[in-house]
């Protein structure tokens, strides 16, 4: 069998050791393509039985390439740039790795965090975060990760998702929230945790930022799709106060940055789970989930259906 790992942000290479390790002792052949073209993955999928992918585009325009594909693993946990409905009328099983890379998306945020309120190390004086409150957009892996490490920090902790019980929050000593204005008039920072879905694209905007409290942050390691971008830059320019901090750039980070200065920062490329850790992790996953899908057609973490 055929696995592809294809992918435009390179995992570490103990990772990509690691993926290979385990798909030849499967008796498997991995064919490994990094920062490849669009073209390059077109060659390359035409006889691929499995396809790994991380942030990497997956669209039905592809999958006519993809004559063997079974199965495709996205080695994270978003899968908004996959095309469910095309895999699943080519009767390909999409699956995720959940839980494999939170960790460090969770402590990315609280590097994110620590930056926006020391001024991005610009020697001013700053702000700490003990004491403070934070509110936790989605109480997923990740969110879970994200109050973990807020408690040593000793914050104060809300959440919200509706698809998640107040017993999970209670449990982590997080209080439940049922309204989303709420998580935004209450919090000092707001970390956004949500996938992108036709529900949750552009609904952060000037509505909510605006009812965040004095000097409040907010702290997006989701999808830049999430965001009211207009808005939010309306928001900005009223409230010289609010502070804005994204793992990625938005599409008009360059008004954001002319705009605002110091007061927005945004990593150029998707960081959150670029760890060695969360590489081999997503990525011996990724591996594992494919090749168990191949011989007996496991399937815990499908999220299609056909
Ligand atoms: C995820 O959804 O798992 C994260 O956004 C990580 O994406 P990446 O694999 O492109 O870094």
């Amino acid at each position: 069998m055929k696995i592809l790992v294809f992918t435009e942000k390179p995992f570490a290479p103990a990772a990509v050791k690691a993926i290979a390790n385990a798909i030849n002792a499967a008796g498997s052949e991995m064919k490994l393509v990094e920062g490849g073209t669009r073209e390059d993955f077109i060659e390359a999928i035409a006889d691929a039985d499995a396809l790994i992918v991380r942030s990497d585009k997956v669209d039905a325009p592809l999958l006519d390439h993809a004559k063997n594909l079974k199965v495709i693993v996205r080695a994270g946990a978003g899968y908004d740039n996959i095309d469910l409905d095309a895999a699943s009328a080519r009767k390909i099983c999409v699956m995720n790795t959940p839980g494999q890379n939170s960790n460090a998306v969770a402590e990315l945020v609280f590097g994110m965090i620590i930056m926006m309120c020391r001024n991005q190390y610009n020697g001013k004086s700053g702000s700490e975060l003990k004491g403070k409150s934070l509110g936790i957009y989605a109480y997923g892996q990740v969110g879970r990760n994200v109050a973990r490490i807020a408690k040593g920090f000793g914050m104060k902790l809300t959440a919200l998702d509706k698809f998640v019980s107040d017993a999970v929050m209670e449990a982590d000593g997080v209080t439940p929230l049922h309204d989303v204005k709420q998580l935004f008039s209450e919090n000092d920072f707001v970390s956004l945790h949500i996938p992108a879905t036709a529900e949750t694209r552009n609904s952060i905007g000037y509505d909510l930022v605006m009812l965040m409290p004095k000097n409040g942050v907010l702290i997006n390691t989701a999808r830049k799709e999430v965001i009211d971008e207009a808005g939010l830059i309306k928001a900005l320019g009223e409230r010289p106060d609010l502070r804005y901090v994204s793992d990625i750039k938005p599409d008009n980070s360059e008004e954001f940055e002319q705009k605002f200065a110091a007061r927005v920062f945004f990593t150029p490329k998707k960081m959150g789970a670029q760890t060695a850790e969360a590489n081999f992790n997503a990525g011996v996953a990724a591996a594992e989930q494919s090749l168990a899908y191949l011989k007996d057609g496991w399937n815990k973490y499908q999220v299609n259906k056909f």
